[in-house]
C-alpha cells in the first residue's frame, strides 16, 4: 500500500478460518541484532515481514553484517562477532522504536578508531518525537556519549571501552532493558540491571539462545538480571513463533462474534506476553492451546478460539505494562463488551507510535461511543452500538489495525485513512482479516 492509503471495512458476521502468523516483532529485532555479533552464520524463518524488523536488517547491513533474503521468509546471517563496521551514513530506523532504542546499546559498545567520531541513528517523524532519554542516561554512565535532539533522535553515539554498572530501570520498558543487556555484553565486569516490573524476556531468552551466560532472578514485581561482558556469541537456526501482538486483532476480531472459530497454529505463547490470552478468557472468548513446544527457550503452540458474549475487564498495575502492545485493540472493542474495559497505569501509550490513548478516543468518538480519556487509560462503557466513520491512522501501524477491528461490528462502513502503516508490524493484514471474514 502507498502512503495516504485509505481502506473501508465493512460489518461482518464473524470470523473463520486458520491464519498463521508472520514471526514475532520483538523476538526478530533481537534475532537479527545477536546474530549480527554473534562469531559464525545464523538461519532465521519466519522473521517478521513488517517495515520495523527491515529497518533493523538495513541497520546491521550498514555497520557491515551480510545477509540474505531466502524464500518462505527466512534470512541468514554472517555474523560479524561484537566488532562491527563503522557505517558510511546513518543509521535509518524509520518507524522503530525497538530497532532504535535497543542497537543504540551495540553501537555504544563499537570502537571504530579516529575518523569516525560517532554513529548517528535517524528515524522517522513519529520516531523522532519518541523520548530516549531511558537509554541515553544508562549508556552514557557506561561511557559512551550520546548527543540527541533535546532526549529525543535523532542520536549520535560516540561508542567507548564501556563499563559494567548497576542500574535500577525508572521505566518498565523491555527494548531499555534489552539495550543496556547487549551493552554490557561489550563492557568490562558484570552488568546488573533491576526493573521495576516484569516486562518482555526475549532479550534474555534470545541471549541464553546465541550462547550468552546470564543470571535473572525475581525481585518484588520485577526482576534482577545480571551478565558479564566480554562473552562470545554462536549463531543459531532458528523459527521464530508467530506474532501474539499481530495476532491480537484476529483475536479480538473472532471475540465480537459468537459464531467465530479461528485456529492460530504456531504462536508465540512467552508467559511474558501471554497475558492478552488469559484476558480475552476472562472476558468470554474460550480458548484451548495445543501442541506446546519450547524452541530456543520461547513457547511456541496452536490455538483453538470460539467467540462467545463478552463481559467486561479492568486492566491496571503490572497488566497495563504487559499488555501495552494489545491495549488499543481491547480498548477498541470494549464498547461492544457487556461491562465496558476499564485501563489505568498505561501512561506509557502516550508516547508509541503515537499517543495511543488520545487516537483511541478519537476514532471511538468518531464512532459513536462514549468514552473517558484519562491521563494515564481510558474508561470505556460497554453495551454500546458504533457506527462506521471516517477514521484516521495517526501513522500508527496498532490504531489502523485496531479500528478495522471495531469496524467489523458497526453499522455501516468504515474508513481508515493512513491504512498503509499497518505494514510497520503486519503488511499483509488487511488482506488477511479479509480472508477470515465472512458476511
Ligand atoms: C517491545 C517493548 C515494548 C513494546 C514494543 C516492543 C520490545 O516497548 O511496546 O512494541 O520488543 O521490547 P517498551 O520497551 O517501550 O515498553
Amino acid at each position: 500500500m502507498k502512503n495516504g492509503s485509505q481502506v473501508i471495512v465493512r460489518p461482518a458476521r464473524n470470523l473463520r478460518g486458520s491464519v498463521s502468523l508472520p514471526g514475532d516483532k520483538s523476538i526478530s529485532h533481537r534475532y537479527a541484532m545477536l546474530a549480527g555479533i554473534a562469531a559464525g552464520p545464523s538461519r532465521i524463518e519466519n522473521y517478521s515481514t513488517g517495515a520495523d524488523c527491515a529497518s533493523t536488517l538495513g541497520c546491521m547491513r550498514a555497520l557491515g553484517v551480510s545477509w540474505e533474503k531466502k524464500e518462505n521468509g527466512v534470512i541468514e546471517v554472517q555474523g560479524s562477532g561484537l566488532s562491527l563496521a563503522a557505517p558510511t551514513a546513518a543509521l535509518d530506523c524509520g518507524n522503530s522504536g525497538s530497532t532504535i532504542r535497543m542497537l543504540s546499546g551495540i553501537v555504544a559498545g563499537q570502537k571504530f578508531g579516529n575518523n569516525q567520531k560517532f554513529v548517528e541513528m535517524v528515524g522517522d517523524e513519529s520516531l523522532s518525537r519518541r523520548p530516549m532519554a531511558r537509554v541515553i542516561t544508562p549508556l552514557t554512565a557506561m561511557g559512551a556519549q550520546i548527543a540527541s535532539h533535546e532526549g529525543r533522535p535523532p542520536l549520535r553515539i560516540t561508542g567507548a571501552a564501556l563499563k559494567a554498572i548497576d542500574y535500577v530501570m525508572p521505566v518498565a520498558s523491555a527494548q531499555v532493558k534489552s539495550c543496556l543487556l547487549f551493552a554490557g555484553l561489550f563492557a568490562e565486569g558484570e552488568t546488573r540491571i533491576e526493573e521495576p516490573l516484569r516486562t518482555r524476556d526475549h532479550g534474555e531468552v534470545a541471549l541464553r539462545a546465541f550462547g550468552a551466560k546470564l543470571d535473572r532472578r525475581s525481585i518484588g514485581a520485577g526482576n534482577e538480571i545480571r551478565i558479564r561482558g566480554g562473552q562470545r556469541l554462536r549463531g543459531i537456526d532458528a523459527r521464530i513463533p508467530g506474532d501474539l501482538s499481530s495476532a491480537a486483532f484476529f483475536l479480538c476480531a473472532a471475540a465480537l462474534f459468537p459464531g467465530s472459530q479461528l485456529t492460530v497454529p504456531g504462536l508465540l505463547m512467552n508467559p511474558t506476553r501471554a497475558r492478552l490470552l488469559d484476558v480475552l478468557m476472562q472476558i468470554g472468548l474460550h480458548i484451548s492451546v495445543t501442541q506446546l513446544d519450547e524452541v530456543h527457550g520461547e513457547l511456541v503452540g496452536s490455538l483453538q478460539v470460539e467467540g462467545a458474549a463478552l463481559k467486561g475487564a479492568s486492566i491496571s498495575g503490572a497488566d497495563s505494562a504487559a499488555l501495552i502492545d494489545e491495549i488499543p485493540v481491547l480498548a477498541a472493542i470494549a464498547p461492544y463488551t457487556e461491562q465496558g474495559i476499564e485501563v489505568r497505569d498505561a501512561k506509557e501509550l502516550r508516547v508509541k507510535e503515537s499517543d495511543r490513548i488520545a487516537a483511541v478516543a478519537t476514532n471511538l468518538r468518531l464512532m459513536g461511543a462514549q468514552v473517558d480519556e484519562l491521563e494515564d487509560g481510558l474508561k470505556i462503557p460497554g453495551g454500546q452500538n458504533l457506527h462506521g466513520a471516517e477514521l484516521d491512522s495517526f501513522g500508527d501501524h496498532r490504531i489502523a489495525m485496531a479500528f478495522a477491528v471495531a469496524a467489523l461490528r458497526a453499522s455501516g462502513e468504515t474508513l481508515i485513512r493512513g491504512a498503509e502503516s499497518a505494514a510497520i508490524s503486519y503488511p499483509a493484514f488487511f488482506q488477511t482479516l479479509e480472508d477470515l471474514t465472512e458476511r
